[in-house]
């Protein structure tokens, strides 16, 4: 964080200070809601928890160098008192990033934004001091530690944003008002506390209605309802897509033999090659939404290729790939799912297998549940059930409930099927079906949406052999 005294934060926040000997004494280290990541300098924001009381580590920070702790009420070690933490840090992150000299880039979306603000980082971070959200630290206290973990040198502040309703967007952007704004799509993600598609995209679109006139609104131009958008904006607009008519382009998307997209990059000031090392061609959307910002930001089609190409995976399980020293490779993307993502994953399993295919090496796709899909959740488990089939997978284990009945039924009625698909009921049936059958040249992808928790089964088969290398 930029250096600030503790009156002066005091002031900011609008708090009392208490038991504290020297207000011009000055927080230089992290502001932290964890007490494992105190640091000297640290300012402490406590947080009560439904496990733990952040204010029952004050003594602990301090004793570890926090300089002061944010706090509801006094805690006998020096302290800023405020009456919601959440607000105070905040409009901390608020005063700090007015200051900042950096350039703030926001996106959000319904499906790919740690995927894609781990893209943006990794090509903008090839060019200048960047600072990104960790993680998904997508919301309101999220967003507010991210910004306030920039310092004078950054030069740009990469922040997700995260909305269950209408107003968070808002919300975020009042906090930290960004001069680019992306969206990437609209989706099914918490379509039952939204209350339908169409609340989503008014929702999503808050962010490029906060965007100023001399900023840039990056909106996707293979999605309707984003590319909508375009109408709600102040800020010149930036299209990115397969379509035609997009500014940033991908043309000749193909997979590579191990399943990792590859595609024209075009750009206004040019064209370059890009083999992604990520898995599956969803990313190449993210990709091209990646480029859009850098485009926009100054670098060239060609430094933006180039670092296109060398950007890997920040954050875990999404299309992680390891590859076991018995030469059984397990594609971990547990961490989501949607209708797109299963398609993608699917096609970049096959991809993989391919190669494989002639040692005797089998594709296995070890699926769950996509959650929030409200009506559509019977036909689109079908549909995925079939493609597998279609895609000529080896194997099918679904697992779970009725979702997972849903994704086998649609394998069987597709019709070459009988032994190759499977439902079981749970992660540990999957678990000891895969520990019996598995056999070197075998890639096994895990996948299915967050609620359903199925890394442990990418887990426990990694942890089968110790040592593996990891092929990312
Ligand atoms: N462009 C995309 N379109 C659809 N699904 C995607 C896209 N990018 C990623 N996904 C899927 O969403 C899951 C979560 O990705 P992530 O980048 O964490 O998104 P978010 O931060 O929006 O939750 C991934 O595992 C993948 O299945
Ligand atoms: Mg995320």
């Amino acid at each position: 964080m930029i250096a600030l005294s503790l009156a002066e934060i005091a002031t900011v926040v609008g708090g009392q200070t208490y038991d504290i000997p020297d207000p011009q004494v000055r927080v230089t280290g992290p502001v932290v809601r964890d007490s494992r990541e105190v640091e000297p300098g640290s300012l402490f924001a406590a947080f009560a928890g439904e496990r733990v009381d952040g204010h029952d580590y004050a003594a602990d920070v301090v004793a570890k160098g926090a300089v002061a702790v944010l706090a509801t009420r006094p805690v006998g070690v020096p302290a800023i008192v405020v009456d919601d933490v959440k607000a105070a840090l905040g409009a901390l992150a608020r005063h700090v990033v007015a200051r900042l000299g950096a350039t703030l880039v926001a996106l959000t979306g319904s499906a790919g934004k740690t995927s894609t603000k781990d893209l943006i980082a990794q090509v903008l971070r090839s060019k200048a001091p960047t600072v990104f959200t960790p993680g998904s630290l997508n919301n309101e206290i999220g967003l507010p530690l991210t910004a306030l973990s920039a310092t004078d040198e950054t030069q740009f502040l990469v922040l997700e944003m995260g909305a269950r309703g209408i107003g968070h967007i808002r919300y975020l952007t009042d906090l930290t008002p960004p001069k680019v704004g992306l969206v990437l799509n609209v989706g099914t993600a918490h379509i039952g506390e939204f209350g339908g598609r169409e609340q989503i995209a008014q929702a999503k679109g808050e962010l490029v209605e906060a965007l100023p006139a001399d900023g840039t609104a990056i909106l996707n131009a293979d999605d309707p309802l984003v590319k909508a958008m375009a109408s709600r904006t102040k800020a010149k607009v930036l299209f990115f897509g397969e379509a035609a008519e997009a500014d940033i382009r991908a043309e000749n998307v193909r997979l590579t033999e191990n399943g990792r997209p590859s595609f024209s990059l075009h750009t206004p000031s040019g064209c370059s090659e890009v083999t992604l090392r990520l898995y599956g061609e969803h990313h190449v959307s993210n990709a091209l939404a990646a480029a859009a910002v850098a485009h926009d930001l100054g670098m060239s089609v060609e430094e933006i290729a180039l670092a296109l190409s060398e950007a890997g995976t920040l954050s875990r399980w999404r299309m992680e790939v390891t590859e076991r020293p018995d030469g059984v490779t397990i594609v971990n993307d547990a961490y989501n799912a949607n209708p797109e993502s299963m398609r993608a994953a699917l096609r970049a399993l096959v991809a993989m297998g391919g190669a494989r295919r002639a040692e005797g090496g089998r594709t296995w796709a070890v699926l769950g549940q996509m959650a929030e899909l409200g009506d559509d959740a019977l036909a689109e488990h079908d549909a995925v059930g079939r493609l597998a089939v279609r895609l000529n997978v080896s194997k099918l284990v679904a697992v779970g409930g009725r979702e997972a009945s849903w994704l086998r039924l649609g394998a069987y009625n597709e019709g070459s099927w009988g032994e190759e698909s499977v439902h079981v009921s749970d992660a540990q049936a999957a678990i000891d079906l895969l520990r019996s059958e598995l056999r070197p040249g075998d890639v096994v992808l895990v996948k299915a949406s967050r609620s359903v928790g199925l890394e442990s089964v990418a887990q426990a088969l990694l942890d089968d052999v110790q040592g593996g290398a990891d092929a990312r």
